[in-house]
């Protein structure tokens, strides 16, 4: 067990932990959640605290990125757990405000992007960066960190926050985190464990469709429709609902007809048994 994790619920608090920090000369770093902690999250402690002198999580469900309520309410949460697995990887400090608290009944204030939202997860989800874009605003004026670590898994959350960043002269850091998987290869994501045994095993598509286009990219296909076709192979199942398979360019996340060029992603969403899956694989120009 590392340090005993200080839990902060109001600004007052944060600020006061905030400020002694800054007086004593050190940097925070910071990883917003929205709890039922996994190891991919853990591996953003690290990295931030490979960033930084202290490193400050935060766990708000956030009402306004949930465009479906039934997926609000099912989302998993354990506090207890969370908080263990915090400490044991020495966080500094937990940010847990309450809904009231952050959209009092007044609120009315919305940040919102013009272009990266609108493609693949925003298509199908309205709303749903809009809420990402504004909590996370609020959430670094509370914390005011000099770095904040998003993971690749949400790859389209994170080209929007670093676009949000630089747009608005946030003077935070924003630091990659690599998606980590299973050891069979699934995403690892909080959602998973409302997986049945047989839908999990269904979902396993997901990461062996990226590899397989992956391994044709490497074997010189260059061309969407194929690398796409081959996601799609894998994910021809029953049980599984296929929302979108894209290749887009990682910066401006359009659709392109071609990898090899620019820095690209092969980007996926599937409903697997019910439950909403997301995945994505860097196809990195000059891999041959
Ligand atoms: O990725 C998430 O967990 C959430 O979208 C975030 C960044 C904590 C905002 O609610």
């Amino acid at each position: 067990m590392g340090q005993k994790i200080l839990v902060l619920e109001d600004l007052a608090a944060v600020q006061k932990e905030v400020r002694a920090l800054r007086r004593a000369g050190k940097s925070i770093g910071f990883v917003p959640t929205m709890g039922y902690l996994h190891e991919g999250h853990i591996s953003l402690i690290h990295l931030a605290r490979r960033h930084t002198d202290h490193v400050f999580a935060s766990i708000f469900v956030n009402p306004a990125q949930f465009n479906n309520p039934k997926d609000l309410e099912s989302y998993p949460r354990d506090i207890p757990r969370d908080l263990a697995m915090l400490e044991s990887a020495n966080t500094y400090a937990l940010f847990m405000p309450t809904p009231e608290w952050m959209y009092g009944p007044n609120f009315e204030t919305w940040v919102n992007l013009d272009k990266l939202p609108l493609p693949h997860e925003g298509a199908h989800r309205p709303g749903h960066f809009r809420g990402v874009s504004t909590v996370v605003t609020m959430l670094f004026n509370v914390v005011q960190p000099d770095v904040a670590v998003f993971g690749e898994k949400d790859f389209q959350q994170l080209r929007i926050i670093e676009r949000m960043v630089d747009d608005l002269k946030f003077p935070i850091q924003i630091v990659r985190g690599p998606l980590v998987r299973e050891s069979d290869g699934l995403a690892m994501s909080s959602r998973n464990v409302r997986l049945s045994a047989e839908a999990r095993s269904r979902a396993l598509g997901i990461s062996r469709g990226l590899s397989a286009a992956l391994d044709a990219y490497k074997g010189g296909q260059r061309t969407a429709k194929e690398l796409c076709a081959i996601v799609r192979h894998h994910l021809s199942q029953p049980g599984i609902t296929i929302e979108y398979v894209e290749l887009a360019e990682e910066k401006t996340l359009q659709p392109v007809e071609r990898a090899g060029h620019e820095p690209t992603r092969m980007l996926v969403a599937a409903v697997v048994g019910g439950v909403r899956l997301i995945d994505n694989m860097a196809l990195p120009p000059g891999l041959r």
